[in-house]
């Protein structure tokens, strides 16, 4: 590949000097969407794991590529083509670093984990039968299970589903048993959009690849909260989403592991995915462009490369921590308020705050916290089978990132108690 310097989006990969330590203060100028006023007041953004707010130098890398660098990729012979093609490239290597995956051609664009995951049903699904068992979580978001039903609706596929304990862990020990002989694979969240546990993947992993299986992990809210490497979790399929980690929408990966990857069939047919093709036949490419038919979201991955530049600048495990203690001080406010249930409270959790107040609608709460300047989600976060499991049809949400503040924190509860004195 070319190395063209594509400033921003080609920032180097080795900065010099090392990054100063975290400073929300300074990360907070990197974000314009701070200086909207909603509604007159400062704005506090707890949807995160919703969508994340973007960064200054991934909204120039995308508007610096549409007016310089476009063109179709991987189609063109002249120099804008070229110069697409190496930037788009250039992101999935990106992507590839950034998750310490081996091979960059493990990573497959989608616009989404969603797309991800139908891509893997629609795939890895076809080389499953009648019978065959996959082994889901009540815990999972609803593109975790729907392609299963599908799949199972298609080709009589059972779907087992893990129970979670009442902290919102994964209960092991059902995990452990409900492996037969017919299980095929593993699909569960490496961290919960709702109660924010984080399970033991790894663990998950090399139990599952003793006994053949294989496993998928949904990373849509890992990957924007922890160091992922996917060589020390060692997934068979990853999946993650690019918009919760700072990046655009409509972009999105299937990390499949090479080997795995080489012998499965496409998924959708189309342009860009072949070697020939003629009336009687057709030879497909190789992986990744066997499963990227059609014209690619070009934009959106130098964008998504663009955003991992910025994190790979910034002093990342800080970032990290300080989420993690705004979460903790969320749940230690929330426990000074009667009547506020938290749903998730496992040691092992990220940096979302799933929680209910008694005699308050969810609905209700986030429509006055909005007026607050406080946006947060209410309703089952595409998770209706685990709300079945924690007895509530709806619930509250506040998630972080690294350009949350304590002031929030105190915002939030506030905002709460307010809330709770109007409506309760
Ligand atoms: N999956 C996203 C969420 O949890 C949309 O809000």
């Amino acid at each position: 590949m070319n190395a063209l310097t594509l400033a921003p989006q080609s920032a180097p990969e080795n900065f010099d000097p090392p990054p100063s330590p975290f400073d929300v203060n300074e990360i907070r100028k990197d974000f314009p969407f701070l200086q909207v006023k909603p509604y007159g007041k400062e704005p506090v953004y707890l949807d995160n794991a919703a969508s994340a707010q973007k960064p200054e130098a991934m909204l120039r890398a995308t508007d610096q590529m549409y007016r310089e660098s476009y063109a179709n990729v991987h189609r063109g012979l002249h120099y804008f083509a070229n110069r697409a093609t190496d930037a788009f490239e250039a992101a999935r290597g990106k992507v590839a670093k950034f998750l310490n995956a081996e091979f960059e051609s493990e990573i497959i664009w989608t616009k989404g984990a969603t797309e991800a995951i139908n891509l893997i049903a629609g795939s890895f699904g076809a080389t499953l039968k009648a019978g065959d068992e996959i082994i889901i979580s009540e815990a999972e978001h609803h593109a975790n299970i729907v392609p299963w039903v599908m799949l199972r609706e298609r080709a009589g596929v059972k779907l087992v589903i893990i129970p979670i304990d009442d902290t919102g862990d994964l209960d092991m020990q059902a995990f452990y048993a409900a492996f037969t002989e017919k299980t095929r694979l593993v699909a569960v969240t490496h961290m919960s959009n709702i109660l924010g546990t984080i399970n033991p993947v790894a663990e998950m992993a090399a139990y599952a690849h003793e006994r053949g299986v294989k496993i998928l992990l949904d990373g849509s809210q890992a990957v924007p909260h922890m160091t992922v490497d996917l060589q020390a979790i060692n997934p068979d399929f990853y999946v993650f989403t690019g918009h919760k980690l700072y990046g655009p929408s409509g972009i999105g990966c299937a990390y499949i592991k090479k080997a795995i990857a080489e012998n499965l069939p496409p998924w959708q047919g189309g342009g860009d995915m072949i070697v020939d093709v003629g009336f009687d036949a057709v030879t497909y490419a190789l992986p990744p462009h066997r499963f990227e038919a059609g014209t690619p979201p070009i934009v959106q991955a130098v964008g998504l490369g663009a955003a991992i530049d910025y994190l790979n600048k910034i002093d990342r495990p800080g970032a990290l921590a300080h989420e993690t203690a705004l979460a903790n001080a969320t749940h230690e406010r929330f426990s000074r308020i009667d009547g506020v249930k938290i749903h998730g409270t496992s040691a092992h959790k990220g940096a979302i705050v799933t929680f209910t107040i008694a005699g308050v609608h969810p609905h209700d709460l986030a429509t006055y916290l909005d007026r607050l300047g406080i946006a947060v989600r209410a309703g089952h976060h595409c998770g209706q089978p685990l709300m079945r499991r924690l007895g509530v049809a709806s619930a509250a949400r506040a998630s972080f990132a690294m350009y949350n503040t304590l002031e929030d924190v105190e915002k939030l509860a506030d905002g709460v108690k307010k809330a709770k004195a109007f409506f309760a």
